[in-house]
Protein backbone atom coordinates (compact mmCIF):
# COMPACT_ATOMS: atom_id res chain seq x y z
CA UNK A 1 0.00 0.00 0.00
CA UNK A 2 1.90 3.29 -1.30
CA UNK A 3 0.12 6.75 0.59
CA UNK A 4 1.23 9.93 -0.66
CA UNK A 5 1.24 12.56 2.40
CA UNK A 6 0.17 15.59 1.36
CA UNK A 7 0.38 17.74 4.45
CA UNK A 8 0.20 21.25 2.85
CA UNK A 9 -0.94 24.25 4.51
CA UNK A 10 -1.80 25.83 7.93
CA UNK A 11 -2.51 22.83 10.42
CA UNK A 12 -2.08 20.21 7.64
CA UNK A 13 1.14 19.11 8.72
CA UNK A 14 0.07 19.10 12.63
CA UNK A 15 -2.74 16.71 11.44
CA UNK A 16 -1.10 14.50 9.24
CA UNK A 17 1.50 14.29 11.43
CA UNK A 18 -0.85 12.35 14.07
CA UNK A 19 -2.43 10.14 11.19
CA UNK A 20 0.74 9.56 10.27
CA UNK A 21 2.01 7.97 13.81
CA UNK A 22 -0.79 5.73 13.69
CA UNK A 23 -0.42 4.13 10.18
CA UNK A 24 3.53 3.88 11.75
CA UNK A 25 2.13 2.35 14.59
CA UNK A 26 0.10 -0.25 12.00
CA UNK A 27 2.88 -0.98 10.02
CA UNK A 28 5.56 -1.88 12.87
CA UNK A 29 2.38 -4.19 13.82
CA UNK A 30 2.51 -5.80 10.62
CA UNK A 31 0.48 -3.87 7.70
CA UNK A 32 2.15 -3.52 4.90
CA UNK A 33 2.67 0.12 4.06
CA UNK A 34 4.88 2.72 2.47
CA UNK A 35 4.75 6.21 3.31
CA UNK A 36 5.74 8.96 0.46
CA UNK A 37 5.81 12.78 1.37
CA UNK A 38 4.53 15.13 -1.66
CA UNK A 39 3.58 19.58 -1.71
CA UNK A 40 0.42 20.71 -2.52
CA UNK A 41 -0.95 23.88 -2.27
CA UNK A 42 0.68 26.73 -0.99
CA UNK A 43 3.41 24.65 0.44
CA UNK A 44 3.87 23.70 -3.09
CA UNK A 45 3.53 27.24 -4.29
CA UNK A 46 6.42 28.86 -2.42
CA UNK A 47 8.80 25.52 -3.25
CA UNK A 48 7.91 25.60 -7.09
CA UNK A 49 5.80 28.08 -8.49
CA UNK A 50 3.07 26.48 -8.54
CA UNK A 51 0.42 24.90 -6.68
CA UNK A 52 0.26 21.17 -8.12
CA UNK A 53 3.94 20.73 -9.41
CA UNK A 54 4.55 17.77 -11.67
CA UNK A 55 6.64 16.28 -9.31
CA UNK A 56 3.31 15.78 -7.01
CA UNK A 57 1.57 14.59 -10.17
CA UNK A 58 3.70 11.64 -10.43
CA UNK A 59 3.89 10.49 -6.41
CA UNK A 60 0.12 10.61 -6.76
CA UNK A 61 0.00 8.82 -10.13
CA UNK A 62 1.91 5.83 -9.07
CA UNK A 63 0.35 6.06 -4.96
CA UNK A 64 -2.53 3.48 -4.55
CA UNK A 65 -3.89 6.21 -2.11
CA UNK A 66 -3.50 9.90 -1.10
CA UNK A 67 -3.54 11.33 2.55
CA UNK A 68 -4.54 15.00 2.60
CA UNK A 69 -3.93 17.54 5.05
CA UNK A 70 -5.84 20.79 3.97
CA UNK A 71 -4.04 23.37 1.78
CA UNK A 72 -5.10 27.33 1.82
CA UNK A 73 -3.85 30.86 3.68
CA UNK A 74 -4.62 34.12 3.76
CA UNK A 75 -0.92 34.86 2.45
CA UNK A 76 -1.90 33.79 -1.21
CA UNK A 77 -5.16 36.00 -1.53
CA UNK A 78 -3.25 38.61 -3.95
CA UNK A 79 -2.26 35.56 -6.32
CA UNK A 80 -4.03 34.92 -9.44
CA UNK A 81 -6.26 32.53 -9.24
CA UNK A 82 -4.47 29.38 -11.28
CA UNK A 83 -1.71 30.03 -8.62
CA UNK A 84 -4.00 29.87 -5.52
CA UNK A 85 -3.53 26.77 -3.33
CA UNK A 86 -7.10 26.10 -3.79
CA UNK A 87 -6.47 25.31 -7.26
CA UNK A 88 -4.00 22.56 -5.96
CA UNK A 89 -7.26 20.52 -4.73
CA UNK A 90 -9.10 21.39 -7.77
CA UNK A 91 -6.50 19.98 -10.01
CA UNK A 92 -5.61 16.64 -7.95
CA UNK A 93 -9.18 15.98 -8.00
CA UNK A 94 -10.03 16.31 -11.78
CA UNK A 95 -6.38 14.90 -12.52
CA UNK A 96 -7.38 11.08 -10.70
CA UNK A 97 -11.20 11.39 -11.84
CA UNK A 98 -11.99 11.70 -7.88
CA UNK A 99 -15.74 12.20 -8.89
CA UNK A 100 -17.07 10.56 -5.67
CA UNK A 101 -16.97 12.56 -2.36
CA UNK A 102 -18.25 10.38 0.61
CA UNK A 103 -19.06 12.62 3.67
CA UNK A 104 -20.26 10.47 7.06
CA UNK A 105 -21.50 12.99 9.68
CA UNK A 106 -21.73 10.93 12.52
CA UNK A 107 -23.19 12.36 16.25
CA UNK A 108 -20.43 10.51 19.06
CA UNK A 109 -22.66 10.37 21.63
CA UNK A 110 -20.15 11.81 23.88
CA UNK A 111 -20.32 15.03 22.28
CA UNK A 112 -24.03 15.26 21.82
CA UNK A 113 -24.13 18.54 24.06
CA UNK A 114 -21.53 19.92 21.56
CA UNK A 115 -24.11 19.92 18.71
CA UNK A 116 -25.63 23.29 18.55
CA UNK A 117 -28.86 21.09 18.15
CA UNK A 118 -30.58 19.80 20.64
CA UNK A 119 -29.87 16.07 21.72
CA UNK A 120 -32.51 14.34 21.36
CA UNK A 121 -32.90 15.54 18.05
CA UNK A 122 -29.11 14.89 16.86
CA UNK A 123 -28.54 11.28 19.24
CA UNK A 124 -27.25 8.97 16.77
CA UNK A 125 -26.71 10.97 14.04
CA UNK A 126 -25.51 8.79 11.24
CA UNK A 127 -26.01 10.24 7.88
CA UNK A 128 -23.87 9.86 4.53
CA UNK A 129 -23.59 12.43 2.10
CA UNK A 130 -22.33 11.84 -1.05
CA UNK A 131 -21.30 14.74 -3.19
CA UNK A 132 -20.07 15.08 -6.87
CA UNK A 133 -16.75 16.65 -7.27
CA UNK A 134 -15.49 16.86 -10.40
CA UNK A 135 -18.54 18.69 -12.48
CA UNK A 136 -20.84 21.42 -11.88
CA UNK A 137 -20.46 25.03 -11.49
CA UNK A 138 -16.96 24.73 -10.12
CA UNK A 139 -15.81 23.59 -13.43
CA UNK A 140 -18.05 24.67 -15.91
CA UNK A 141 -16.95 26.93 -19.09
CA UNK A 142 -17.63 29.74 -19.30
CA UNK A 143 -16.30 31.12 -16.41
CA UNK A 144 -14.85 34.33 -16.03
CA UNK A 145 -14.95 38.62 -14.96
CA UNK A 146 -15.91 40.62 -17.67
CA UNK A 147 -16.19 44.39 -18.73
CA UNK A 148 -19.30 44.46 -20.49
CA UNK A 149 -21.57 47.73 -21.63
CA UNK A 150 -19.08 50.04 -19.16
CA UNK A 151 -19.34 47.37 -16.02
CA UNK A 152 -18.12 44.06 -14.78
CA UNK A 153 -19.80 41.13 -14.98
CA UNK A 154 -19.78 37.71 -13.28
CA UNK A 155 -20.48 34.28 -14.90
CA UNK A 156 -20.10 30.11 -14.27
CA UNK A 157 -21.64 27.70 -15.81
CA UNK A 158 -23.48 24.85 -13.80
CA UNK A 159 -23.12 21.63 -16.29
CA UNK A 160 -23.46 18.37 -15.80
CA UNK A 161 -23.73 15.39 -18.12
CA UNK A 162 -25.93 12.39 -17.88
CA UNK A 163 -22.84 10.06 -17.81
CA UNK A 164 -21.79 12.11 -14.74
CA UNK A 165 -25.19 12.13 -12.87
CA UNK A 166 -25.41 8.64 -13.54
CA UNK A 167 -21.75 7.31 -12.31
CA UNK A 168 -22.59 9.22 -8.59
CA UNK A 169 -26.05 7.56 -8.72
CA UNK A 170 -24.51 4.45 -8.31
CA UNK A 171 -22.53 5.14 -6.02
CA UNK A 172 -24.81 6.81 -3.76
CA UNK A 173 -28.02 3.51 -4.62
CA UNK A 174 -24.86 1.12 -3.66
CA UNK A 175 -24.04 3.03 -0.17
CA UNK A 176 -27.63 3.66 0.51
CA UNK A 177 -28.10 -0.42 -0.51
CA UNK A 178 -25.26 -0.98 2.65
CA UNK A 179 -26.88 1.33 4.89
CA UNK A 180 -30.47 1.80 5.70
CA UNK A 181 -31.83 1.46 2.18
CA UNK A 182 -32.95 5.40 1.65
CA UNK A 183 -31.50 7.96 -0.37
CA UNK A 184 -32.07 11.00 -1.15
CA UNK A 185 -30.99 12.86 -4.14
CA UNK A 186 -31.12 17.04 -3.84
CA UNK A 187 -31.37 19.44 -6.54
CA UNK A 188 -33.01 22.75 -7.40
CA UNK A 189 -35.39 21.39 -10.54
CA UNK A 190 -37.81 24.00 -10.22
CA UNK A 191 -35.33 27.03 -11.28
CA UNK A 192 -32.20 25.18 -12.49
CA UNK A 193 -32.74 23.22 -15.82
CA UNK A 194 -29.21 21.33 -15.15
CA UNK A 195 -30.62 20.03 -11.73
CA UNK A 196 -33.72 18.60 -13.67
CA UNK A 197 -31.48 16.35 -15.58
CA UNK A 198 -29.94 15.37 -12.15
CA UNK A 199 -33.42 14.48 -10.73
CA UNK A 200 -34.25 12.78 -14.05
CA UNK A 201 -30.89 10.47 -15.00
CA UNK A 202 -30.96 9.72 -11.38
CA UNK A 203 -34.58 8.78 -11.09
CA UNK A 204 -34.01 6.33 -14.23
CA UNK A 205 -30.72 5.17 -12.25
CA UNK A 206 -33.32 4.15 -9.70
CA UNK A 207 -34.76 1.73 -11.45
CA UNK A 208 -31.81 -0.80 -11.04
CA UNK A 209 -32.10 -0.09 -6.95
CA UNK A 210 -35.34 -1.34 -6.24
CA UNK A 211 -34.79 -2.34 -3.05
CA UNK A 212 -33.42 1.31 -2.24
CA UNK A 213 -36.16 3.48 -1.28
CA UNK A 214 -35.23 7.03 -3.65
CA UNK A 215 -36.86 10.86 -2.87
CA UNK A 216 -36.01 13.39 -4.23
CA UNK A 217 -35.87 17.28 -2.27
CA UNK A 218 -34.78 20.66 -3.54
CA UNK A 219 -32.29 21.77 -1.78
CA UNK A 220 -33.07 25.07 0.37
CA UNK A 221 -35.67 22.40 1.52
CA UNK A 222 -32.61 20.32 2.49
CA UNK A 223 -30.63 22.97 3.93
CA UNK A 224 -33.82 23.38 6.65
CA UNK A 225 -34.83 19.64 6.88
CA UNK A 226 -30.74 19.26 7.99
CA UNK A 227 -31.77 21.01 10.66
CA UNK A 228 -35.14 20.34 11.99
CA UNK A 229 -34.76 16.53 11.75
CA UNK A 230 -31.72 15.35 10.43
CA UNK A 231 -32.24 11.70 11.44
CA UNK A 232 -34.83 11.36 8.51
CA UNK A 233 -31.75 11.01 5.98
CA UNK A 234 -30.15 8.02 5.41
CA UNK A 235 -27.78 8.35 2.16
CA UNK A 236 -28.02 12.50 0.43
CA UNK A 237 -27.09 12.54 -3.32
CA UNK A 238 -26.12 15.83 -4.81
CA UNK A 239 -23.72 17.94 -7.08
CA UNK A 240 -20.73 19.71 -6.12
CA UNK A 241 -21.69 22.99 -4.70
CA UNK A 242 -24.86 22.12 -3.24
CA UNK A 243 -22.94 19.43 -1.35
CA UNK A 244 -19.95 21.66 -0.67
CA UNK A 245 -22.52 23.37 1.54
CA UNK A 246 -25.27 21.02 2.85
CA UNK A 247 -21.98 19.21 3.87
CA UNK A 248 -20.28 21.65 6.20
CA UNK A 249 -24.08 22.01 7.47
CA UNK A 250 -24.57 18.62 8.52
CA UNK A 251 -20.44 18.85 9.87
CA UNK A 252 -22.13 21.44 12.74
CA UNK A 253 -24.92 18.66 13.77
CA UNK A 254 -22.08 16.14 14.59
CA UNK A 255 -20.43 18.96 17.40
CA UNK A 256 -17.13 20.23 15.14
CA UNK A 257 -15.78 20.30 11.93
CA UNK A 258 -12.99 18.98 13.45
CA UNK A 259 -13.90 15.28 13.69
CA UNK A 260 -15.14 15.06 10.16
CA UNK A 261 -13.30 12.46 7.48
CA UNK A 262 -13.93 12.60 3.80
CA UNK A 263 -13.20 10.13 0.96
CA UNK A 264 -13.13 10.80 -2.74
CA UNK A 265 -13.12 8.22 -4.76
CA UNK A 266 -12.47 7.03 -8.74
CA UNK A 267 -14.09 4.02 -10.44
CA UNK A 268 -11.60 1.73 -9.40
CA UNK A 269 -11.30 2.79 -5.32
CA UNK A 270 -8.21 4.82 -5.44
CA UNK A 271 -9.13 7.57 -3.34
CA UNK A 272 -8.13 10.64 -1.36
CA UNK A 273 -8.87 11.15 1.88
CA UNK A 274 -8.75 14.04 4.15
CA UNK A 275 -10.28 16.00 7.03
CA UNK A 276 -13.78 18.26 5.52
CA UNK A 277 -12.21 21.61 7.18
CA UNK A 278 -9.81 23.67 5.81
CA UNK A 279 -6.31 24.67 6.55
CA UNK A 280 -7.30 26.95 9.85
CA UNK A 281 -5.16 29.56 9.93
CA UNK A 282 -6.42 30.91 12.86
CA UNK A 283 -4.72 27.93 14.23
CA UNK A 284 -1.89 26.72 12.84
CA UNK A 285 1.02 25.82 14.75
CA UNK A 286 -0.08 26.04 17.81
CA UNK A 287 -0.84 22.78 18.81
CA UNK A 288 -4.75 23.28 19.08
CA UNK A 289 -6.29 21.25 15.63
CA UNK A 290 -8.55 18.43 16.04
CA UNK A 291 -6.94 15.72 14.14
CA UNK A 292 -9.42 13.12 14.56
CA UNK A 293 -10.89 13.91 11.21
CA UNK A 294 -7.56 13.04 9.70
CA UNK A 295 -7.21 9.90 11.69
CA UNK A 296 -10.57 9.03 10.68
CA UNK A 297 -9.87 9.49 7.48
CA UNK A 298 -7.05 7.44 7.23
CA UNK A 299 -9.66 4.88 8.32
CA UNK A 300 -11.72 5.46 5.70
CA UNK A 301 -8.85 4.49 3.34
CA UNK A 302 -8.06 1.44 5.15
CA UNK A 303 -11.60 0.88 4.63
CA UNK A 304 -11.90 1.91 0.45
CA UNK A 305 -8.44 1.71 -0.96
CA UNK A 306 -7.16 -1.69 0.76
CA UNK A 307 -9.86 -3.51 1.87
CA UNK A 308 -8.63 -3.66 5.74
CA UNK A 309 -12.21 -3.26 7.42
CA UNK A 310 -11.04 -4.97 10.40
CA UNK A 311 -7.95 -2.31 10.78
CA UNK A 312 -10.67 0.06 10.24
CA UNK A 313 -12.81 -0.63 12.56
CA UNK A 314 -10.03 -0.68 14.96
CA UNK A 315 -9.19 2.85 14.65
CA UNK A 316 -12.85 4.44 14.81
CA UNK A 317 -12.93 2.55 18.12
CA UNK A 318 -9.85 3.80 19.41
CA UNK A 319 -11.52 6.90 18.87
CA UNK A 320 -14.76 6.07 20.02
CA UNK A 321 -12.58 5.24 23.27
CA UNK A 322 -10.47 8.37 23.52
CA UNK A 323 -14.03 10.43 23.37
CA UNK A 324 -15.50 8.10 26.35
CA UNK A 325 -12.22 8.97 28.32
CA UNK A 326 -12.65 12.75 28.23
CA UNK A 327 -9.98 13.80 25.86
CA UNK A 328 -11.06 17.23 23.96
CA UNK A 329 -9.10 19.58 21.68
CA UNK A 330 -10.17 22.81 22.25
CA UNK A 331 -13.12 22.48 19.30
CA UNK A 332 -14.89 19.88 21.32
CA UNK A 333 -13.98 20.74 24.77
CA UNK A 334 -16.66 20.92 27.73
CA UNK A 335 -16.21 21.83 30.91
CA UNK A 336 -15.35 18.87 33.28
CA UNK A 337 -13.02 17.31 30.60
CA UNK A 338 -9.59 16.73 29.65
CA UNK A 339 -8.59 19.66 27.62
CA UNK A 340 -5.40 18.27 25.62
CA UNK A 341 -3.37 19.26 22.53
CA UNK A 342 -3.71 18.37 18.77
CA UNK A 343 -0.25 15.93 19.72
CA UNK A 344 -1.54 14.91 23.02
CA UNK A 345 -5.00 13.63 21.02
CA UNK A 346 -2.78 11.48 18.59
CA UNK A 347 -1.04 9.86 21.90
CA UNK A 348 -4.48 9.19 23.56
CA UNK A 349 -5.97 7.36 19.93
CA UNK A 350 -2.35 5.40 19.87
CA UNK A 351 -2.55 4.35 23.20
CA UNK A 352 -5.71 2.84 22.44
CA UNK A 353 -5.16 1.35 19.38
P1 LIG B 1 -11.46 26.12 7.96
O1 LIG B 1 -12.17 24.82 7.89
O2 LIG B 1 -10.01 26.10 7.74
O3 LIG B 1 -11.76 26.78 9.37
C1 LIG B 1 -13.07 27.12 9.82
C2 LIG B 1 -13.07 27.21 11.34
O4 LIG B 1 -12.99 25.88 11.89
C3 LIG B 1 -11.88 27.97 11.91
O5 LIG B 1 -12.29 28.68 13.04
C4 LIG B 1 -10.92 26.87 12.30
O6 LIG B 1 -10.06 27.21 13.38
C5 LIG B 1 -11.85 25.74 12.71
N1 LIG B 1 -11.25 24.42 12.44
C6 LIG B 1 -11.05 23.85 11.22
N2 LIG B 1 -10.44 22.67 11.36
C7 LIG B 1 -10.27 22.46 12.67
C8 LIG B 1 -9.68 21.42 13.43
N3 LIG B 1 -9.16 20.31 12.87
N4 LIG B 1 -9.66 21.54 14.78
C9 LIG B 1 -10.18 22.63 15.35
N5 LIG B 1 -10.74 23.64 14.70
C10 LIG B 1 -10.78 23.58 13.37
O7 LIG B 1 -12.17 27.09 6.90
P2 LIG B 1 -11.81 28.59 6.48
O8 LIG B 1 -11.33 29.35 7.66
O9 LIG B 1 -12.96 29.06 5.72
O10 LIG B 1 -10.61 28.44 5.43
C11 LIG B 1 -9.24 28.54 5.77
C12 LIG B 1 -8.40 28.17 4.56
O11 LIG B 1 -8.60 26.77 4.25
C13 LIG B 1 -8.77 28.92 3.29
O12 LIG B 1 -7.58 29.21 2.60
C14 LIG B 1 -9.61 27.93 2.51
O13 LIG B 1 -9.57 28.14 1.14
C15 LIG B 1 -8.96 26.63 2.88
N6 LIG B 1 -9.82 25.44 2.76
C16 LIG B 1 -9.20 24.29 2.35
C17 LIG B 1 -9.90 23.13 2.28
C18 LIG B 1 -9.16 21.90 1.91
O14 LIG B 1 -7.96 21.89 1.83
N7 LIG B 1 -9.84 20.80 1.69
C19 LIG B 1 -11.33 23.07 2.62
C20 LIG B 1 -11.87 24.31 3.11
C21 LIG B 1 -11.12 25.46 3.16
MG1 LIG C 1 -16.29 23.34 1.74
Amino acid sequence: MKIAVLAGDGIGPEITGQAERILLALRSDGLKLELEPGLLGGCAVDAAGEPFPEITRRLVKEADAVLLGAVGSPKYDGLPREKRPEQGLLAIRKELNLFANLRPAILYPELASVSSLKPEIVSNLDILIVRELTGDIYFGQPRGIERREGQRVGFNTMIYTEAEINRIAHVAFQAARKRKGRLCSVDKMNVLECTQLWRDVVTETGKEYPDVKLSHMLVDNAAMQLVRDPKQFDVIVTGNMFGDILSDEASMLTGSIGMLPSASLDDRNKGLYEPIHGSAPDIAGKDLANPLATILSIAMMLRYSFAQEEVAMRIEHAVRKVLAQGFRTSDIYEPGMKKVGTREMGDAVLANL
